[in-house]
Parts: structure tokens; sequence; C-alpha cells
């Protein structure tokens, strides 16, 4: 059964993009399953750096098989934007397949997002403005455009026709907006995107179910990250898709008994961009210096991230929440000029502590961290290509997050380049 998945413990920007790459040079197919162009995957080769949105970080390679799943909502714009960037960078992209069942992200849905936001004022979320929200709640209430709806203009039109009179209406009365033009989206969609993009639409779930019969090795990428999970994140600090492990399956139809590993990819330690509780984030010149030498800025956004200290009970919540069966450890070498370095045990408030993540947010919202400080090991680690090379500091730092988690932390990133992950 040879389906991996690989999923972020965190707020996302964990490094998901690098490790994907690592591990795709063994594996046939690299899958999305949910998410959109809010995604920002980084995998850097030798002295290029690529930016992944909506491509599965495993295109880089030609053995792969790239698949976007149906969870996933595409912008088809910005799909057929991104794969002319690859193209003209030397990579083929020929081979990605689309679900037809993935939901589309139109117009109208980048238009609510920045609306809603800026109606939301002082208490907005801090979203891309990529129009994910919108979209996946016009496939919750049903009224949403799917990938295979570019292949019959006619059921396009009249489900366009219905939904834009609604988005026109919600305009027009709420946000004094001009109305959208239902001729200008229809033109723009069957006409330019649709030749693009339909090629490449394909049954996916036939195509995984036939990998998984030849044997072949499948790994599931998620963006975001668990604690962005709409369900189990922190609500409504969260995106609108399910990044956990549970959203693999039904975000590629692939069902549980076939997925036998399942990454967990845990920064050495922890950002967040957009608004939400969070525990063990630091100002300072400590985040200045977290920020500076982890390059902590929106890979598409340019967003400065917020940072803070490396959180275990996240992290043993993550592991529950997704069956993690290993992790990989990002970022360590980011943290070789500190002194000290603090790891959080647990959370404390008015006199209780909470060694698992409080059941009701508004103590999250309110708790202090507690903290262990180990001292730094003030080496560079970038060079570094085995754990034996590495300083007993930083061995001590790794042990004690395998002691606090209870999981073997398989992978150990070392810098940004391809080359720089140690496997253990
Ligand atoms: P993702 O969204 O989880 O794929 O992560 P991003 O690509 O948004 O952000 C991770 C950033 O850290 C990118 O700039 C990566 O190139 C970089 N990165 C990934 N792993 C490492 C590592 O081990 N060390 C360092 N220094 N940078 C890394
Ligand atoms: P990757 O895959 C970090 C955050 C946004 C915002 C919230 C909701 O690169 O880890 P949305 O546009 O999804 O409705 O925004 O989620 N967010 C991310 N933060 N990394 C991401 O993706 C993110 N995708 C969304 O900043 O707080
Ligand atoms: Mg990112």
């Amino acid at each position: 059964m040879p389906v991996t998945i690989v999923v972020g413990t965190q707020w996302g920007d964990e490094g998901k993009g690098k490790i994907v790459d690592a591990l795709a040079r063994d594996m046939d197919m690299v899958v999305r399953y949910q998410g959109g162009h809010n995604a920002g995957h980084t995998v850097v080769v030798g002295d290029t750096r690529f930016a992944l949105q909506l491509a599965p970080s495993g295109i880089l390679y030609e053995h792969i098989t790239p698949v976007i799943g149906n969870g996933v909502v595409i912008d088809p714009g910005v799909l057929i934007e991104e794969l002319d960037a690859l193209e003209s960078r030397g990579v083929d992209t020929t081979k990605l397949k689309l679900s037809g069942n993935a939901h589309l992200i139109m117009p109208y849905h980048h238009e609510l997002d920045r609306l809603t936001e800026r109606y939301l004022g002082k208490n907005k979320l801090g979203t891309t403005k990529r129009g994910i929200g919108p979209a996946y709640a016009d496939k919750a209430t049903r009224v949403g455009l799917r990938l295979q709806d570019l292949d019959d203009p006619k059921i396009f039109h009249q489900k366009l026709e219905v939904v834009l009179k609604e988005k026109n209406a919600i305009f027009a009365k709420i946000y004094n907006h001009l109305p959208l033009d239902p001729e200008v989206i229809e033109s723009q969609y069957i006409k330019c995107y649709a030749p693009r993009i339909l090629p490449m639409m394909t049954d996916t779930v036939a195509l995984l179910h036939d990998g998984i019969s030849q044997g072949r090795h499948i790994l599931l990428e998620g963006a975001q990250a668990t604690f962005l999970d709409l369900d189990h994140g922190t609500y409504p600090f969260v995106t609108s898709s399910n990044p956990c492990a549970g959203g693999a399956c039904s975000g590629t139809g692939i069902g549980p008994l076939y997925i036998d590993r399942i990454i967990g990819i845990a920064k050495a330690y922890v950002t967040r961009v957009g608004a939400g509780p969070f525990p063990t984030e630091c100002d300072g010149p400590v985040a200045d210096e977290l920020v500076q030498r982890g390059y902590e800025y929106g890979t598409n956004t340019k967003r400065r991230r917020r940072v803070g200290w490396f959180d275990t009970v996240m992290l043993r919540h993550a592991i529950k929440l997704n069956s993690i069966t290993d992790i990989a450890l990002t970022k360590l070498d980011v943290l070789d000029s500190l002194d000290v370095i603090r790891v959080c045990v647990a959370y404390e408030t008015d006199g209780t502590v909470y060694e698992d993540l409080p059941y009701n947010q508004s103590v999250l919202h309110k708790v202090s961290p507690v903290y262990r400080e180990l001292p730094g090991w003030k080496t560079d680690l970038s060079n570094a290509s085995s754990i034996e090379e590495l300083p007993q500091k930083a061995r001590n730092f790794i042990d004690f997050l395998v002691e606090a988690s209870g999981i073997n932390i398989s992978f150990i990133g070392v810098g940004p380049s391809r080359g720089q992950v140690i496997r253990r």
C-alpha cells in the first residue's frame, strides 16, 4: 500500500514543498489534495528557486506524474500562468492531470474574498485574498462550477447565470460594487481557459487506483496545515479546506486503508501569517533574527510571517489528528546563531497547566507557554549531511523533540536547497 501523505503540523510554510521534492525522487505520482493558490511551496534546485502555487511539488522531476485532485480549488488563469512560467524555465508540465471534480475559482470569488476582508475591518482574518473561502463556500452550498463544466458550455452558462445573479445582488446591495458581466466571464473561461485546461482533465480517481494496483508510489501533498484546518484548526482563523490527513482521502478518492505513511512537517520554530492565536509568538531581536535567517516572508504574498518558538503541545495534537508516523524537522539551520533555544512543553493559565491543547479555544487565546530552555549549538549546520555531523547540542534538541512527541524524526532540513536534508 505505497501511499504517503505529507501534512503540515503548524500554521503552514513548514517547508512542505522542499520535503515533497526530496521524497518525490522515489515516488511515481505526486498529488495535491486541497487548497488552491493560497499555497506557496518553495523548491530550490541549484541556484533556481521555484515557488509553486497549484502545481504539485513533484512536477520538477521528469519521472513524476503530477496530479491535482478533486479537493483542490483551481483558478484556471493562475494555473495556466504557472505552467507557462515553469515551461519557460525548462520544466516539462505536459504530464499534469487535473480532476474534473475540482471546483473552479471564479472572478467573483476573488472579489468577495477582498470585499469581505475589507468589510470585517479590524476583525479580518488576513486571508490570501485568492478567493479560496468563497469558492469552497459555493462548493458547500452547491452552486460551485467544476472543472468538468468547462467541457459543457451549456451547463456552464446555466450555472453561471444562476450563481452570478445572486453574487451581483450581494455586490450591489451590500458592497456597493458594480456587477460582473457573465458574458465576459463566460468568454474568458470557455474560449480562453477551456482549450488549455481540458486536455489535462482526467478521471484522477481511476488513474490513482490504477497506480495503486500497479504498485506505484504515490505521495499526497497537503497545502496549508493542521492548525489552518477548517474543522481542527484555530477557527475562524483557518483556511476553508481540510489540510489534515483525512482531507487527503476525500481530496483524492483514495481510501484510508491505502495509506501507509503520514509524514508531519514541523519547522524548528513556528510561523503564522494572518490573524489568530499563537501561544509561543515572540517579538524583538530574536523574532527579527528568525525572520531574517529563515527569510520568513510569504512565498507569494510577501507578507512578513509572525514567528515563535517550537510548540510541542501543538505537535502532539497534530500527531493525533493526522496519525503521523514520522516527522520531517525543517529549518534547523535557522537556529544556528541562537545562544538559547526555547521549546514550549505545556501551556499555563489561571493556575492550570495544559499539556494537551485546551479544548476551549477561548483558553488558547489567553495561555502562556511553559518553556524548557536548551543551549544553542552556535555552529553552521548548512553543510551537514548526516546526523553524526551535527554538533551534540543540535542532536540534543532533536532528541528532546522526539521524546516530547513520541515520534521519530526521519528528515532534518539544514538549508533550502534540494540536497540540504539529512535522512535518518
Ligand atoms: P511550504 O509552504 O510548507 O512549502 O513552505 P514555504 O516554501 O512557503 O516556506 C518555507 C521556506 O523555507 C522556503 O523559503 C524554503 O526554501 C525554505 N526552507 C525549506 N526547508 C528549509 C531548511 O531546512 N532550511 C532553510 N534555511 N530553509 C528552508
Ligand atoms: P502553504 O501551503 C501559510 C492562511 C492565510 C490566512 C488563512 C486563511 O504555503 O503552507 P485563505 O486565503 O486560505 O482563506 O486564508 O490561512 N494561509 C496560509 N498561511 N501558508 C499557507 O499555505 C497558507 N494558506 C493560507 O494567511 O491566515
Ligand atoms: Mg508556503
